[in-house]
């Protein structure tokens, strides 16, 4: 499985840095076998993906419906068209900050598929859940509800990633034990494989936390890690690409 690093840019980045998303898309380069995707905020899609040669750039979310009176949002027609081959969906940030339930990014992967973008699906616990010794059901159950599997089985595994990103490790230096992220993404390719078959085996799990060079190739290495998100340290092709070469 070619292995998926992925920068969320969340809400940074100016036309000025666009410079640093051409550094990002030079490293990237250097590792072919490495795939690399930019989620850019929405102002950057277009410029950055004109220029990109060996990186896919993204968005960081998208709306469930196709077009509609819903000012300020954005559909998959428009970022697609603006040059995003992929969306983050169901960020943590986005969940707390927009109140969005794992039914509704359900249908955010559907309409993301409808427009043949890729969509990335962030889960993960809260510390509240991780220190009950919950953590395992609580995502695994997570990801059941976000691919909406109990009612609606139309939905194509090309170009599905999921993310695991533990809400305690975001943006907080914390990362979980090795041993607890390896179990979480058995535990999630157990569920893909339950939901799926066979095809459950291709979908990529990545982690996200506060990864950065100094553990992302221990990170890596683990058993169906198959990649990472990295926020902050994707700022900066100095910090994003070291975690590019780990992997
Ligand atoms: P972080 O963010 O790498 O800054 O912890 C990861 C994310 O929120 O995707």
């Amino acid at each position: 499985m070619r292995p998926y690093i992925v920068a969320n840019w969340k809400m940074h980045g100016l036309m000025a840095d666009i410079n640093e998303v051409m550094a990002i898309d030079n490293a990237a380069a250097k590792f072919d076998h490495v795939d690399v995707g930019i989620g850019l905020p929405a102002t950057l899609i277009h410029t950055a993906s004109e220029q990109v040669k060996n990186s896919e750039i993204g968005a960081q979310d998208c709306h469930q419906a196709e077009q509609g009176a819903h000012t300020g949002c954005l559909s998959a027609a428009m970022l697609s068209e603006a040059g995003a081959a992929f969306s983050i969906i169901g960020h943590s940030e986005r969940r707390a900050d927009h109140a969005e339930t794992s039914r509704l990014i359900a249908q955010k992967a559907l309409t993301l598929q409808n427009a043949s973008m890729g969509a990335i699906l962030c889960i993960g616990e809260d510390l509240a859940t991780r220190q009950s010794g919950a953590a395992l059901d609580f995502v695994a159950g997570q990801l059941v509800e976000s691919l909406a599997l109990a009612d609606d089985t139309s939905l194509s595994l090309e170009r599905l990633t999921i993310a695991y990103e533990p809400i305690w490790a975001i943006g907080t230096g914390r990362v979980p034990a090795l041993t607890d992220i390896a179990a979480m993404h058995s535990k999630l390719r157990d569920q893909l494989v339950a939901s799926f078959g066979p095809a459950g085996d291709a979908i990529r799990i990545l982690y996200g936390g506060s990864v950065k060079a100094s553990n992302a190739k221990d990170i890596l290495a683990l058993e169906n890690v198959n990649g990472a998100l990295v926020g902050g340290a994707s700022l900066k092709a100095e910090s994003f690409a070291p975690i590019i070469a780990a992997a």
